[in-house]
């Protein structure tokens, strides 16, 4: 059956696998972060490299939020022909054949009325060729790229060390009309993940004081900094209570996967909830364990297998990895029962995000996952927006 063709039907008539979001749990994600962010006077801009939905976008900043941050050209492109206006590509872009089709987006977006691109560098070669093909597409244009110049806080990915090269990036945007400094970009993607409290406000302590010494640098050189970004759901609380950062980043919290869910909660953020969930189908039992239909081509490995979601009266159960198609389900606990052939199992992924890439729609339920109603057929608009 055609996906939007579910809508009003009950979760028994989704087939499987599938995505299934519990449209009341991400409500109450996203009220949640808005809540905190509006609490703490800080500007939220979720990172929607983790839905790729223009509609869930468009929910966050109906929810506060001020845009949103991609990490892919392309994935801009989709969502801003989605409807959304306000994006941030939190990554360099160095190509430039990319940087044309990132210039033409800027202009597209500036056109709109809230619309601005905004773009991450961390090479002097990257902003000059971004200036370089800006100077083409926009001739006459001034201002019209936000640029964030992106340190290296502890994550060991992109970014220039704290300190002075930052200033030289700084000094170098300063030469080009059509670019405008927009502030810092200093995201800790290892943080996140740690798995107790006290770790993660260690090492975002010292990343803040990383950005506090750069940030210092910047103004002595006679600059001020109008923005620190960054975040994600591990840790935002860490740089809000910084007041150092002016924007969060946070993108999971959304959805909430069972990598996120093994972090120790700390005390200083919201609880978040699972939002996002495969429905699969027993296709097989045998003696001692049952084959569900979901593999790793319904849901991402990359942060450990999903954990089985048991509803009321169900089994307690384990997943290990049956390839690409399948997953084997064991008993966990004391109780060695076995879901029967045909039984629903959900699985909450790993990882969202490249879970969410995989499929081309999600299937907003309401009412919860045993009687719920299919409200909504929510489009992954940038699915496999690679490039
Ligand atoms: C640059 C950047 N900012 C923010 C995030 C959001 O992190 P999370 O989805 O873990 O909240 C990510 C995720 O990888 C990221 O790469």
């Amino acid at each position: 059956m055609a996906n939007h063709r579910l809508v009003g039907l009950g979760v028994d008539d989704i087939d499987t696998p599938a995505i299934v979001v519990d449209l009341d749990a991400m409500e109450r994600n996203l009220t949640r972060m808005a809540a905190f962010a509006q609490r703490h006077g800080i500007r939220l801009r979720p990172h929607a490299k983790m839905h790729k939905s223009a509609v869930l976008a468009e929910l966050q900043v109906r929810g506060g939020a001020v845009g949103v941050c991609v990490q892919k050209t392309s994935e801009a492109e989709a969502l801003a022909a989605a409807g959304v206006n306000d994006i941030y590509i939190s990554n360099e872009v160095i190509a430039p054949a990319k940087l044309r089709r990132v210039a033409a987006l800027a202009r597209t977006l500036s056109l709109r009325e809230g619309g601005r691109l905004a773009l991450a560098v961390d090479s002097v070669q990257g902003i000059q060729r971004l200036a370089e093909v800006l100077a083409g597409v926009l001739p006459d244009a001034a201002a019209v790229l936000d640029v964030f110049v992106e340190i290296d806080v502890g994550q060991g990915r992109c970014g220039v060390p704290p300190g002075d090269k930052a200033v030289a990036l700084v000094q170098e945007i300063q030469l080009y009309p059509a670019l405008r400094f927009a502030g810092l970009q200093a995201y800790h993607g290892r943080a996140q993940h740690l798995r107790s409290p006290a770790q993660r406000r260690e090492v975002i302590a010292r990343a803040v004081a990383d950005v506090v010494t750069t940030r210092e640098l910047i103004e002595a050189a006679g600059f001020t900094v109008p923005l620190v970004t960054g975040a994600g759901t591990g840790t935002f609380a860490q740089e809000t209570a910084s007041g150092v950062y002016g924007e969060l980043q946070a993108g999971s919290y959304l959805f909430m996967d069972a990598d996120y869910a093994s972090n120790e909660p700390d005390a200083a953020q919201p609880v978040f909830e699972h939002a996002l969930f495969i429905k699969s189908q027993v296709v097989s039992v045998r003696a001692g364990h049952a084959v569900c239909d979901a593999g790793h081509k319904s849901h991402a490995i990359d942060s450990g297998l999903p954990r089985v979601h048991a509803l009321e009266g169900q089994p307690d159960l384990e997943y290990a990895n049956g390839g690409d198609e399948h997953g084997l389900l064991r008993p966990a606990g004391v109780d060695d029962s076995l879901p029967m052939l045909g039984d629903t199992v959900w699985l909450i992924p790993g990882h969202c995000d490249p879970t969410v890439n995989l499929h081309d729609t999600m299937i907003g339920v309401r009412g919860g996952l045993e009687a719920g109603i299919v409200e909504r057929v929510i489009r992954v608009d940038a699915r496999g927006a690679l490039t």
